[in-house]
């Protein structure tokens, strides 16, 4: 694949598909009609309105936008846009789809840009639909919310500290006997990620075997430009083709509280 497009490009592509998004959703936020099923979509979970609407909007914006390049979504799978594809545009079109249809303010659309590997992203961008704010990373240059740069927190010890997104069976993991100062559920692991990469949340953990690379792939990058570490349970950096229907496990952290949360998983 041809690599053509510069960092604003990215930028434009990704927040135009946005926007698109969020105003064909904006009716369906908290309204039952939004979570009737109408399918299982290509990734094995049931295709609800509101997230067949929010790919119908994606779509539109990519095919008129004139360039090639081969679309992984969430509902559809893949898709090849024109004849000789630049990239590939990972998106989930809206993560947090159960909050979003019950009114649950913490839902997002992650979209990155790469070849065809988790390992390989380039550009990744994160709109938390509720608040407007927009997470972007280029790999090599660091992450940014709202164009200012940020960072994972400095926090160095489990205990009394830390505050973890985890989701998980309830005590599946011993995280409590570390002390941790606060453990949270928000059903958004895009967000959730790129609250890691503010320095909100110290660590995330999901060892479902359940996340898509459509809803990692965007806070990944930007958790690593913003200084974090994201693995596997074992502790190997992640590395899945950009597919639907591949699912991984994750821990994701400031890099400094890794160690101790590889113990417990
Ligand atoms: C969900 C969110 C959530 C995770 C679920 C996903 P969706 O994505 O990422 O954080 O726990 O496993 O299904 O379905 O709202 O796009
Ligand atoms: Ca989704």
């Amino acid at each position: 694949m041809q690599n053509n497009m510069t960092q604003s490009n990215f930028y434009e592509l990704c927040n135009d598909v946005a926007e698109a998004i969020q105003e064909a959703v904006s009716g369906l936020i908290g309204k039952p009609e939004a979570g009737v099923t109408l399918r299982i979509g290509a990734d094995g979970t049931p295709t609800e309105k509101i997230d067949e609407v929010a790919e119908n909007a994606a779509l539109r914006v990519l095919e008129a936008d004139g360039r090639s390049m081969r679309f992984v979504s969430e509902e559809l799978g893949e898709r090849i846009i024109g004849k000789k594809p630049e990239f590939t545009f990972v998106i989930d079109p809206v993560d947090g789809t159960f909050n979003a249809v019950n009114n649950i303010p913490f839902f997002c659309v992650p979209v990155a840009i790469g070849s065809s590997d988790l390992s390989d992203i380039r550009y990744g961008y994160v709109k938390n639909l509720v608040n407007g704010d927009i997470y972007t990373a280029e790999k090599g240059k660091g992450a940014f919310c709202n164009r200012r740069k940020i960072h994972v927190s400095s926090v160095s010890e489990l205990s009394l500290l830390s505050v973890i997104s985890y989701n998980h069976r309830p005590h599946a993991i011993p995280i409590n006997n570390h002390n941790v100062r606060r453990v949270r559920v928000f059903g958004c692991a895009a967000l959730e990620l790129c609250y890691i990469a503010s320095g909100i949340f110290d660590a995330f953990i999901d060892m479902r075997s359940m996340l898509r690379v459509t809803d990692i792939a965007a806070s990944k990058l930007i958790v690593e430009e913003a200084g974090g570490i994201v693995t596997d349970g074992q502790g190997n950096r992640l590395s899945t083709l950009l597919d639907v229907t591949k699912r991984v496990n994750m821990v994701a952290s400031n890099g400094l509280v890794h160690d101790k949360l590889l113990e417990l998983v």
